[in-house]
This record gives structure tokens, C-alpha cells and sequence, in this order.
């Protein structure tokens, strides 16, 4: 049980042709293919959303209010967005940062993100299956109040 919001920022759409040694050979429709089974397979639900923009981003942020939770791969904006950094927190929506790359061992601009610390964790440099895994602590967590910060 449970709905749950997915949501890749920009440039996402380019998996498969975009740096497949850093991010993976799978396009994007094939990695929303195996979120959706692991979906059906749990019986969940997911919507999953693809946006270049800042604004895209947080529209579906505002629209998830109600949902059980979102999972968030914000791409290029993890290092420079505070407007998504304060959709998540405005939403409270439990939140899971995915990257598929390790952001931890590439440029130094990409280890600081200001999404992070709205969120209940991080998973970096798993590759899609980071996604499944932030579904799976959703989906079976309620509310750790250990791990949440007090907002
Ligand atoms: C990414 C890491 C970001 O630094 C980068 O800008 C991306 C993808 C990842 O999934 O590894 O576009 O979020």
C-alpha cells in the first residue's frame, strides 16, 4: 500500500546516450520500467515525473501533498536549487536522494547538495537500483523519528 511520487530532474532523459561509464547503460523509460515493477510487485503506487525545469520540479513536488512519500534523483539542481530544497520541506513529503552516480567521488561541486539535509537520506552511486532501494525504506518505514530531523 502507499502512493509515491518519482521524480528525475533535467538532463535524466539522456541516460543511455549521457556518460554511460558514470551513469549506466539504461535509458530512462527502462529504468521507470523496473520501478514499476518493483511497483506492481509491492503492490505500490508510483508516479514517476521527468522535468528540465526548476519550476516542473516543484509543481510535482506541490501536487504530491498526500502522498506517502517521494524519491528524488534532482539531478544538476542538487547543488544550486534552494526553491526545491524549499518545496520539500514546505510539503514535509518524506524524501530519499537518489543519484545514480556517486557524487561523493566526482568534482567537489558535486559533493555538497542542498537537498540532503531535507531529506531522510541519501543513496549515491548505486545506479537505478538506488531507486528501488529508496522505494523499499519508503514504503516500509513510518515515521523513525531518530532519523527525521525536527523541521
Ligand atoms: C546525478 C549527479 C549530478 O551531479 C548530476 O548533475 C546529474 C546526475 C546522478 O544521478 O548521479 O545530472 O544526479
Amino acid at each position: 500500500m502507499g502512493k509515491f511520487l518519482v521524480i528525475h530532474g533535467p538532463n535524466l532523459n539522456l541516460l543511455g546516450k549521457r556518460a554511460p561509464t558514470t551513469y549506466g547503460r539504461l535509458t530512462l523509460s527502462e529504468i521507470d520500467r523496473k520501478i514499476e515493477a518493483y511497483a506492481r510487485g509491492k503492490r505500490i503506487k508510483v508516479k514517476i515525473v521527468q522535468s528540465d525545469c526548476e519550476g516542473g520540479i516543484i509543481e510535482a513536488i506541490h501536487k504530491a501533498l498526500g502522498f506517502d512519500g517521494l524519491v528524488i534523483n534532482p539531478a544538476g539542481y542538487t547543488h544550486t536549487s534552494v526553491a526545491i530544497r524549499d518545496a520539500i520541506e514546505a510539503t514535509g513529503l518524506r524524501t530519499i536522494e537518489v543519484h545514480l552516480s556517486n557524487i561523493h567521488a566526482r568534482e567537489d561541486f558535486r559533493r555538497k547538495s542542498l537537498i540532503a539535509p531535507v531529506c531522510c537520506g541519501q543513496i549515491s552511486g548505486l545506479g537505478w537500483t538506488g531507486y528501488v532501494l529508496a522505494l523499499e525504506y519508503l514504503r516500509g518505514s513510518a515515521e523513525p523519528a531518530a532519523v527525521r530531523k525536527e523541521r
